[in-house]
Order: C-alpha cells, then structure tokens, then sequence
C-alpha cells in the first residue's frame, strides 16, 4: 500500500487528523515500541500559531449522537515554543513529519511559513485556513478569493509540499479548492470539523447558554462522514492535486470509501481518542479489503 504524496513517500496511505493524536504524548506512554509499530504514514502536528495560545475555558467537549464537538481552542506554545520543544521529539518519529500552522492574517501566516520552511526536520506544511477573519468573522478559507490571496503570498516562501486544509464551513468548498491549487497549493485536505453548537444540557434560557467554554465547537466524528463523503467526491471533481480526506472514519471500509470518492491519503481523527492504536487497525483493515480484490473500485462491488 506504499504510495507517493507530495513527494513524500508513505508506507500506507493512513494518517492522524491534526490535533487528534499527541506523538509526544504516547511516546512517553509507550516508549520504544511507539516508534516500531507507529499507527500513522506521516505524523501531522497539532496547529501552531505565531504565540503561544491557552485555548478555550472549559468545558472543552460535548457528546453528540455519533460524534463529539470540541471547543478546545487551538491551545500551543507557539512558534518558538514548538520549534524549541516539540520539534526535537517529532524529529524522532519514523515518518515524514506535517506540521499544521495557522495565522490569522497572510502576515501572520507568512512569518510561520517562513520559520517552517527554514527546519529540515519538518517534510511538509498543513495550512489550516479556518481560523476567522477579525474583519468579516468568517473563516478565512471560506472565501476562495481571500484563500487565493493567501497561498500565493505563501507560496514563494517554501519549496517544501504546501497542504492547503479547507473549511468545510463555506458555501461552495469545490470553488475553496480550485482556489488553494490554482494558488500553488500542492494538495488539500478536508474536512476540518462543522461549526456546532450544544446548549446547557441543564439550564434553559433563550437564547440558549452554551454549554463550551468556547461557545461554539467543532463537530467530528462518524455524524460527519457523510459530509465528508460528499465534499471530498465534490473537490476530487475539481482539482487535480492529490486530496487527504478525513471526516467519521472509523474504519477499514470507511477508508476505502474516502479513497474511491478520490482521496490520495485518508486522516483518522476522532476515532484515535476511542483506541490510540486506530491508525494500526485501519490500516490494517484497508489493507486486507485491497488483497480481497487488487483494486479499490472492485473492493466496494466485493462489500
Ligand atoms: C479534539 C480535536 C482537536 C483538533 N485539532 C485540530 C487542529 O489543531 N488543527 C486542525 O487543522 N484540525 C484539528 N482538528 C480537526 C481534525 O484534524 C479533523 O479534521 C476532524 O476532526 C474530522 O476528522 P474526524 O471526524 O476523523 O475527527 C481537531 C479535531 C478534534 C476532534
């Protein structure tokens, strides 16, 4: 199952969701044997921003039916914090090393860039472009021409694959993609989480108190995989890079399903928090239903 990504080459086209799995963490947790049987191709980092960030008060999480909603906030030590602590350890990791950045202004955006670009350790950047405009208070991603505007300023600044992550939160996400690659973008990935809210499970008040720290959240996990279904088949349409769904997969089929609507790389968020070892076994998993059949499209009729 090893494929080419960017230039990057995988072992198997499974890796984490952004801010789902902390490498140093279960490293610390599993020691050496993290590092022999590690559940991802690549590791993609949590995004960082140019400061140091608390993220949300709590409470951070709320369980919807087949899926949770997250107000964590983005909470990093920041640029000078990641590249002085964490990058020495996820240097350590035995694949190629993503890291996520997101800024909120094409300045912002470009000082992480920069800085990224500079470190050999790191293989790719992960721009995470749904952080709010201060102005406009929708996501940046959102509008195709302010996301041109933004990978073209980038774009210069690294010869590293640029990995351009969508909004799924944007009304016409296709048009966010042909954007993004028509910019320079080397690949897209979605879908991040859907703008969620939950209400005070105890206290009624209208307009309803939130029950997130943050307010509102993120939605993921399986209630999302249809959407993700649909937006990954409805960029595949559009664009020619390679594309890194993600959204709701939990396992080897659901895999299978984002790969044959036309991703190149499938990312496993949500479901790594229910079994750390997810990545394994759904690798595991596509891989037993590719031997089934020696193709993908074959695969779905064998299900
Ligand atoms: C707790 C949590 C934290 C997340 N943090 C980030 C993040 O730091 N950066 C990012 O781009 N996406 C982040 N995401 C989004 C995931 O990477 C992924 O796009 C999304 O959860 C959909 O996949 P899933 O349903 O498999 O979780 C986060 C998701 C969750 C649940």
């Amino acid at each position: 199952m090893a494929l080419a990504f960017c230039g990057l080459d995988l072992a198997h086209p499974i890796v984490n969701g952004s801010g789902t799995y902390d490498a140093i963490a279960a490293r610390r947790a599993f020691g050496d044997a993290l590092l022999e049987a590690f559940p991802f191709s690549a590791f993609v980092s949590k995004t960082i921003t140019l400061k140091p960030r608390d993220g949300n008060p709590p409470p951070r999480l709320f369980e919807t039916p087949a899926g949770m909603i997250n107000s964590i906030g983005l909470p990093n030590k920041g640029l000078e914090g990641y590249l002085a602590h964490d990058l020495p350890e996820l240097a350590r990791l035995p694949v190629p090393l993503i890291t996520n950045v997101m800024g909120s202004t094409a300045d912002e955006i470009a000082q992480l860039v920069e800085a990224v670009d500079a470190r050999a350790e790191i293989d790719a950047i992960e721009l995470n472009v749904s952080c709010p405009n201060v102005k406009t208070g929708l996501d940046i991603g959102a509008d195709p021409r302010e996301l041109a505007a933004v990978v073209a300023r980038v774009r210069p600044l690294t010869a590293k694959p640029l990995i351009v992550k969508l909004t799924p939160n944007a009304s016409d996400v296709p048009a966010a993609a042909q954007a993004a690659e028509d910019a320079g973008a080397d690949a897209v990935s979605l879908i991040n989480t859907l703008r969620a809210f939950a209400p005070h499970p105890r206290i009624r008040t209208r307009p309803p108190r939130p029950w997130l720290g943050g307010g509102t959240g993120g939605m993921s996990g399986p209630a999302v995989r249809a959407v993700a279904l649909a937006q990954v088949r409805a960029v595949a349409e559009r664009v020619s890079v390679p594309i890194v769904g993600m959204g709701g997969v939990a396992n080897g089929h659901h895999a299978a399903q984002l790969l044959d609507a036309g991703a190149t790389v499938v990312a496993v968020g949500t479901e790594s928090f229910r079994d750390p070892a997810a990545g394994t076994r759904i690798q595991r998993e596509l891989h037993d239903l590719f031997a089934k059949s020696g193709n993908i499209a074959q695969t779905v009729r064998d299900v």
